[in-house]
């Protein structure tokens, strides 16, 4: 196997590169003025130094994407659109980065000149061997009666489908394919290297033998691999391709050649298990489908989909095996930014059963039923543990908030509600769980995970269940020492987002008098049971030192640290939006404050 550098070639970065060395992506730059590019799909007015117009890749009335002549790039301040014009060309023609680069050096007559020399002569001697014996495959298949045809026909499926999929079929001698390719003059180290024949004892024999053959063929037509299913109920059921320079399964969906326009139009990708789940399907009429061919989904391959749409709905066998691996593939579409909800069949063990009993309007009904990832693994956790005992419930409770903390604080929120409701357990606890420090609990205009949380806020005492809630549990144990400091906290009072650490802290502040302490007998008086109990526990566990001013200032320091933080993180976002419109004026205020910021915080640290 020569260089190993050609293996990504379909998506990979090593073809990327290849190609930038080569400087045709410069030459596109240099050639294809953006500001045309982009003039073709709608009028760009000048604005200032720039260009101005609507934006193409959301509705809008007012234009808000800016093409800078200069810079040759666009962004849309409305939906956050940005790029150069190959980004353009592959948003606006939902291209790959090769693809995009070849329409926009056809159109500007630009030469693709071969890179990797070798390397590519070789691709494409293989993709051309690939390609004569699915053609055999194809032919032998055509001819009746064949055993393939048969079984697919007593499978359900019909001519055109068939055909649409290009399945053919391997006889059962022992080197037909071989033979073929050799009277066609076709090397014989590339047959073995791209599986479609093995050696042994000096003598050469076809891999696939009687089986239906299901060419795997990628968004650019060219056939990668193949799969091969036996007539009967030997093994393995599928044998498949071998990775070769060509074909990186990781890098490949099944189907995806013929659904991706409906995958996008549809605005969903239906992602299942098999071949014949996705030709099932098809023929139906469900149409906006695909296969990760029993493997576990790739990160390249939720990258690939997420060209075509962000909406997934994984459909997995509804065996063990397919519960797990939906599981995974779901992690990781979510990792790639996808939506994702998963569905099993309700009749049948896969969708390829459930579709020929049950047709394509039942899938599609089916379908709205898809639960949102969340519910699916909160779910799961459920069946899986006992509530009905206290360490069923703690692990329901642990196993939920890891669940929890991957959505946002919002969506979290909803589910909070909804897991106490059904469980005895409460949601304050739950919301302990999740939010940690209290930050994101009660009425939250923030994300969680912004500034001040540290080690220290974050951290669990030593002996378990109670998250430290260093702020408010110093500030409060300070005022309960010294009541001064409930007057010195006022400025600062924004940091108590737990309900229940403001309830005792606004108390407080009612029974504050001046050079008295806070009678603590009195303040539990006006608070509820679950309130008193949080002013025991700080009562009890936090303690004070006789470093009193020392807490108060740190607490404050890490306050005010969070707030120029979201402060400075407002003011970029601010920048990075101006344009030639924006006031110059305002442009410097800003960038004045930022600097201000930014030194207040390091003189801090
Ligand atoms: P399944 O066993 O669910 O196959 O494996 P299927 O799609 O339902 O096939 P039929 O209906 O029995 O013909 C799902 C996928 O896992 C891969 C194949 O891609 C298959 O479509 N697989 C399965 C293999 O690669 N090898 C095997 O031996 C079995
Ligand atoms: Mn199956």
């Amino acid at each position: 196997m020569s260089n190993k550098k050609t293996y990504s070639i379909e998506f990979g970065e090593v073809w990327v590169n290849g190609l930038r060395s080569d400087s045709i992506v410069d030459e596109i730059k240099s050639r294809c003025n953006i500001v045309d590019v982009i003039g073709q799909h709608g009028a760009l007015k000048r604005a200032g130094s720039n260009h101005k117009g609507l934006c193409p890749f959301h509705g809008e009335k007012t234009p808000s994407c800016v093409v800078s002549e200069q810079k040759q790039i666009f962004t849309c301040f409305g939906c956050g659109a940005t790029g150069d014009v190959i980004e353009f060309t592959k948003r606006y023609y939902n291209l790959d980065f090769q693809e995009a680069v070849e329409k926009l050096a056809n159109q500007y007559g630009i030469e693709i000149r071969k890179f990797g020399g070798g390397d590519n002569q070789k691709r494409e001697a293989m993709y051309e061997l690939n390609r004569k014996a699915a053609r055999y495959f194809l032919d032998s298949f055509r001819k009746i009666p064949n055993p393939a045809l048969s079984y697919m026909a007593k499978r359900g499926l019909d001519a055109k489908t068939l055909n649409q999929f290009g399945i053919g079929f391997a006889d059962a001698n022992w080197d037909s394919l071989y033979k073929y390719l050799l009277s066609e003059g076709a090397d014989v180290n590339m047959m073995k290297e791209l599986g479609l024949i093995s050696e042994s004892k000096g003598k050469c024999f076809d891999k696939f033998r009687n089986r239906v053959m299901f060419p795997i063929i990628n968004t650019r037509g060219k056939v990668i691999g193949f799969g091969g299913r036996v007539l009967d109920d030997g093994t393995p059921k599928y044998l498949n391709s071998p990775e070769s320079p060509i074909f990186l399964k990781k890098n490949n969906l099944f189907g995806l050649n013929l659904t991706r326009q409906d995958i996008n139009k549809n605005d969903c990708a239906i992602l299942v298990e098999g071949y014949m789940d996705v030709i099932s399907l098809y023929k139906a009429g469900v149409r906006n489908v695909s296969a990760s061919l029993g493997t576990a989904l790739t990160e390249n391959q939720a990258a690939m989909l997420k060209r075509y749409t962000k909406n997934v709905i994984l459909c997995y066998d509804s065996d063990g095996a397919g519960r797990a691996a939906a599981l995974r593939g779901m992690d990781i579409l979510r990792a790639a930014g996808c939506n994702v909800k998963v569905m099993h069949v309700t009749d049948g063990k896969d969708p390829d059963e459930f579709v020929k009993a049950h047709g394509a309007e039942a899938f599609y009904a089916l379908t709205k039923t898809a639960k949102p990832f969340a519910d699916y693994k909160i779910d799961l956790i459920r069946q899986e543990t006992d509530l009905t005992t206290t360490e069923g419930s703690l692990e329901f409770l642990h196993r939920v908030t890891s669940v929890l903390k991957s959505l946002s604080p919002g969506e979290a929120d909803l589910y909070i509600g909804k897991i106490a409701a059904d469980t005895h357990i409460s949601e304050g606890a739950i919301r302990m769980e999740v939010f940690g420090n209290g930050f994101g609990g009660g009425k939250k205009e923030e994300p969680v995970n912004t500034a001040v949380r540290t080690e220290q806020d974050t951290g669990r005492r030593k002996d378990g269940t109670d998250p430290v809630l260093y702020l408010e549990k110093n500030l409060i144990r300070l005022m309960l020492a010294q009541s001064d400091f409930i007057q010195r906290t006022q400025p600062y009072e924004s940091v108590f987002r737990d309900a229940v650490y403001r309830k005792i802290y606004e108390t407080m502040k009612g029974l504050y008098r001046e050079d008295e302490e806070i009678d603590v007998g009195k303040l539990a008086d006006s608070l509820e049971p679950e309130e008193v109990a949080v002013l025991s526990d700080i009562l009890e566990n936090v303690k004070l030192t006789d470093k009193e001013e020392d807490v108060f200032l740190d607490c404050v320091t890490r306050i005010r640290n969070e707030r120029l933080s979201r402060r400075e993180q407002q003011i970029i976002q601010m920048l990075s939006l101006a344009d030639d419109e924006t006031d110059l004026a305002k442009v410097e205020e800003l960038t004045r404050e930022l600097m201000t910021i930014q030194q207040q915080k390091n003189n801090r640290e």
